[in-house]
């Protein structure tokens, strides 16, 4: 059975000390109903190496992970950490093309592609996220178009690498919005993209993938759409940015495992 997985991802939100007391907070609440789930914080660069020092010195099983990474391992990349920064920093996890890096920083399917396989590489987790636009939506083609960016972000990797990827569907419409899918549509899109994973590798690889749903996930929703047989779990943007918040959203994940 599939494990789930709540991964909050902080944007560009948290200063040092708000890193430290937000990670602290949640160390604090840590119990051992949440080794039920995977719970990994996706924190801005600055903030890694400060939460990793508060997550290590508590001995939770809560994870790390950056929002983002360059797939050279060095060189003249002016602004950018590469995979042995984040790994050395304590990072398992890496999100890659998230939908602002792709419409604010031109990120492509071939650099998403790029940054999954030098992550799996390295044995670095990657938080694949995909998702369509309202107007891809509106016109009936956001199967077409979220299931070409999966098979474009997992191009040329190994059936093996998959235990080192997970899937996020987050519709960019849901993104920040308050608007959430309903859990049947955002099942219809996660089926979809566990089917694509079966056609291009294997059943098998496919059913122990996990695709997880982000788009205004809150303690309102969060039990419907764990309800869905295809939703693995939560990429959550604005409900981890509280303690409190993201605890309850961990625990309605324990509760239903
Ligand atoms: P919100 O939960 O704030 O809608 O953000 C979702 C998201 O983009 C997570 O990566």
């Amino acid at each position: 059975m599939r494990k789930y997985l709540m991964a909050g991802n902080w944007k560009m939100n948290k200063t040092i000390p708000e890193a430290i007391a937000l990670s602290q907070q949640l160390c604090n609440y840590y119990n051992r109903e949440w080794d039920k789930v995977d719970v990994v914080l996706c924190v801005p660069a600055i903030d890694i190496k400060s939460v990793h020092t508060v997550l290590d010195f508590d001995k939770t099983d809560i994870e790390l992970g950056a929002q983002n990474v360059h797939q050279e391992p060095s060189g003249a990349y002016t602004g950018e950490i590469s995979i042995p920064m984040i790994k050395d920093a304590g990072c398992t996890y890496c999100i890659v093309g998230h939908s602002e890096r792709r419409e604010y920083f031109g990120e492509t399917d071939e650099d998403v592609n790029l940054k999954v396989k030098e992550l799996v590489l390295n044995k670095v987790n990657a938080i694949v996220c995909v998702g369509e636009s309202l107007n891809v939506r509106d016109s009936e083609r956001h199967i077409e178009f979220v299931t070409a960016q999966v098979r474009a972000a997992l191009a040329g990797l190994d059936v093996e690498d998959l235990d080192k990827v997970v899937v996020a569907y987050e519709p960019i419409w849901a993104i920040g919005t308050g608007r959430t899918a309903t859990p049947e549509q955002a099942e219809e899109v996660c089926a979809a993209i566990r089917a694509t994973i079966a056609g291009s590798f294997t059943q098998e690889a496919a059913d122990s993938v996990r695709v997880l749903y982000g788009g205004s996930m809150n303690q309102g929703n969060v039990d419907s759409l764990l309800a869905m047989q295809d939703i693995d779990g939560g990429l959550v943007g604005g409900a981890s940015l509280d303690a409190n918040s993201f605890k309850q959203l961990i625990e309605a994940a324990a509760k239903a495992s």
